[in-house]
């Protein structure tokens, strides 16, 4: 571990979760990132092992900084240059959020896992769709790729309403959008998971998405006139009959990918820290949620028969967790709760490790390892 990072991670642990966030999102905005110098050092053969392309896009590798970490969009060049591919901001929603009150972050340290009930406070649409338009018009350090997670406010009755609204603002000026319905803690925000009501917004925002990317006086830098791609994000506490209804409808072509999965309403048996912690109300988040949404992910790959790209989230902090993710049928993945205890080099060294690991296995690139997997879970 680097001597700087070794100094500050023990510093912000001692700090409450959510001041060492706020502390980590000032000092990356300041270039911290610079002076640990944790630019990852892959050879040129690991790169082209871990490029890959979905959608039309092509990721310079397949591991993103999963939502919630940039709810605004103030540090997409900071974790892009930490190696990480992607980086997905938000979630964001129409009107600016003051969230649910604090304290509202809890760390599990001997779970290795978070408990949040933040409640989507960010600045809303205005404010980051402008900080993105800048990133976007701005000579760019690092290569990488921008999703927008969109969610809904709090008092909002229209749900699908307060997507489109997103949807149309970043259209031009995001590589993919997500639609976030799977928060536990927006009320009745769960609910929209379902076939109906989610098609139903589904639909809605992919019209607003297409009409704004038709437009002439287009919103940012970027001059097409195709729509990026629209994806889902659920949550892992589907019941049976939903997942094989979600499917469906994923099937009918009604969005682009799945991000499985957000945090999880329920707490494994298996949990070590304290009651008065485990006990908090929100989403968990972390290692207890490994195999939960490692299980789900390849359950959705074999529904849709590996015909609608997967992102793979949740517990991810090594390589052969994210390769484990990728063999179950995910082309992408993300983390969030492994940064926050593996530190910022651990974006690295999963790189570095998963790049061996397909090579061991003799996987020319990633995409060649993808669902390879899948029918092992079904059987199990
Ligand atoms: C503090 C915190 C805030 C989060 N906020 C969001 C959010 O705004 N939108 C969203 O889609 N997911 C959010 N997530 C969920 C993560 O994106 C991710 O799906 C989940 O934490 C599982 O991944 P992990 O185990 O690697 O953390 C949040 C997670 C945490 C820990």
């Amino acid at each position: 571990m680097p001597f700087l990072s070794r100094m500050t991670m023990p510093l912000l642990r001692s700090l409450p979760a959510e001041r060492a966030h706020s502390i980590t999102l000032k000092a990356l905005q300041m270039g911290l990132h610079h002076t640990l110098g944790l630019k990852p050092a892959l050879g040129q053969e690991a790169m082209d092992r871990l490029a890959c392309q979905v959608w039309d896009i092509k990721f310079p590798n397949p591991l993103g900084l999963a939502a919630g970490f940039d709810k605004n969009g103030e540090v997409i060049d900071p974790m892009l240059s930490l190696g990480f591919g992607f980086v997905e901001i938000g979630s964001v929603t129409p009107r600016p959020q003051a969230g649910n009150p604090k304290p509202r972050l809890f760390r599990l340290t001997k779970d290795q896992a978070i408990i949040n009930r933040m409640g989507f406070n960010n600045e809303g649409i205005a404010a980051v769709a402008a900080r993105v338009a800048s990133w976007r018009s701005s000579v760019r350090a690092h290569p990488g790729v921008l999703g927008v997670n969109l969610g809904k406010n709090k008092d909002s009755e229209d749900a699908a309403a307060d997507y489109s609204l997103g949807a149309a603002r970043f259209a031009r000026i995001s590589d993919y959008i997500v639609i976030n319905v799977s928060s536990p803690n927006t009320p009745g925000l769960r609910a929209l998971q379902s076939k109906d009501a989610l098609r139903d917004i589904l639909l809605r925002t992919r019209d607003s998405l297409q009409g704004a990317a038709d437009s002439p006086q287009g919103l940012g830098a970027d001059q097409t006139d195709k729509a990026p791609p629209l994806l889902v994000k659920l949550a892992p506490d589907l019941q049976e009959q939903d997942i094989q209804d979600l499917a469906a409808l994923a099937l009918e072509g009604v969005c682009d990918g799945l991000i499985i999965s957000n945090t999880t309403i329920t707490r494994p048996d298996t949990l070590k820290s304290p009651q008065s912690r485990t006990n908090q109300t929100g989403g968990l988040s972390g290692a207890p949620l490994y195999e939960a949404s490692t299980e789900l992910l390849a359950k959705f790959s074999a529904l849709t028969q590996a015909q609608i790209p997967l992102i793979g989230v949740g517990g991810i902090r090594s390589g052969a967790d994210a390769y484990r993710k990728i063999r179950a049928g995910a082309s992408l993945v993300q983390l969030y709760s492994g940064l926050v205890y593996g530190g910022p080099e651990s974006v690295g060294n999963i790189l570095s490790d998963l790049a061996d690991l397909l090579q061991k296995d003799g996987f020319k690139t990633v995409q060649d390892a993808v669902g390879v997997d899948v029918q092992y879970y079904a059987k199990t």
